[in-house]
């Protein structure tokens, strides 16, 4: 089968494809003929080795994926070959680039019918991040407000969503090209990030979702209201120290079966959408890298087609 993976870390023309044998499922694990699998900046921090999380060479790129199960382990029971699927590999984000790959049994869940298979693979890690941020860390309530930082971008797309549903007032930062885009999804107030500095137009919010970092994130801290939450994805270091009474969190998604579940529920009743932008095949890899580093691309989830 082909994979696309890397043997030293370093810029997208360190990955190549390779043939190699078809894995076996091992304990709690499905193998998955891929169809399509999803491209996030989290992949582009593996390959240059910038990510917290370790992982040791040679490896296949990629987790976010969706496809048909093609056979399981025998100690799995809640997938059978033929399942429709998606979700991502494993805690190491990594093994889905490639034409078949394995996956741990309760880290996918049955693809939204809404969804064909190229829309399901946009969704997994950036969906259940903007749900862990705002309802497991941030634990936001209806009536109570958030800012949104890159709420133009693939996580905040889905925080976005999630806070109107949830019935929070809503401020997002985005540029202005998606300005329109995340105002549709329901912000009531979007501020262009290169227009206007933030503080100088959002009231003080109980929640901050930061998906930018850096200065953004640090000037942040001066609207959140006592008692308040800042939760990032972006990194765990902090320039400025929180206020005593503001709390910071930083955490590494989980993406659960439970958790997708919830989210297939809101894309089968039409509750959700997902931004698809570029879509590439397999072999073209190395371009789709480029664009994570700023090569123009449509807006939305790039998704290879496999
Ligand atoms: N910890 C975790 O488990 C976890 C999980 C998922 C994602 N992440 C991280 O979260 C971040 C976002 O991921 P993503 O997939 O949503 O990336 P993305 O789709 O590239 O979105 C980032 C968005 O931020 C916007 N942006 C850039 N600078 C900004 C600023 N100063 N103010 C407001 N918006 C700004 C960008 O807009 P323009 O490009 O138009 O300027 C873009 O729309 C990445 O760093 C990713 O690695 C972490």
């Amino acid at each position: 089968m082909k994979a696309a993976r890397i043997h030293r870390f370093g810029q997208p023309d360190v990955i190549v494809i390779d043939d190699l044998p078809r894995p076996v499922p091992g304990a709690g694990q499905v193998l998955i003929r891929i169809v399509a699998a999803g491209v996030g900046p989290w992949d582009a921090l593996i390959r240059e080795q910038k990510s917290v999380v370790n992982a040791s060479l040679p490896l296949t790129l990629g987790s976010d994926l969706s496809g048909i199960v093609e056979a399981v382990n025998p100690d799995v029971t809640q997938f059978k070959a033929g399942d429709q699927v998606y979700g991502v590999t494993n805690p190491q984000f990594i093994g889905a680039y490639a034409e078949y790959a394995l996956a741990s049994a309760k880290m996918i869940a049955r693809k939204p019918r809404s969804l064909d298979f190229t829309l399901a693979a946009s969704v997994p890690v950036v969906a259940v991040t903007a749900w862990q941020m705002l309802f497991e860390y941030a634990q936001a309530k209806s009536g109570q407000s958030v800012l949104i930082h890159g709420a133009g971008g693939n996580v905040g797309g889905y925080a976005v969503q999630f806070a109107c549903q949830a019935g929070l007032h809503v401020f997002a930062t985005a540029s202005s090209a998606d300005t329109k885009y995340v105002r549709d999804l329901g912000a009531e107030t979007v501020i262009d990030y290169n227009a206007v500095r933030f503080e100088d137009s959002v009231p003080p919010v109980d929640v901050v979702l930061d998906m930018v970092g850096g200065n953004t994130r640090d000037r942040s801290l001066r609207i959140i209201k006592p008692g308040g939450i800042l939760v990032s994805v972006v990194s765990d270091r902090m320039h400025e120290n929180p206020p005593g009474n503001v709390r910071f969190v930083f955490f590494l998604v989980e993406v659960t079966s439970e958790r997708l579940d919830k989210i297939t529920d809101l894309f089968n009743q039409g509750k959700l959408t997902a931004r698809v932008g570029t879509i590439l095949p397999l072999e073209q890899v190395r371009a789709a890298h480029q664009m994570l580093g700023g090569a123009p691309h449509k807006p939305g989830k790039i998704v290879l087609q496999i």
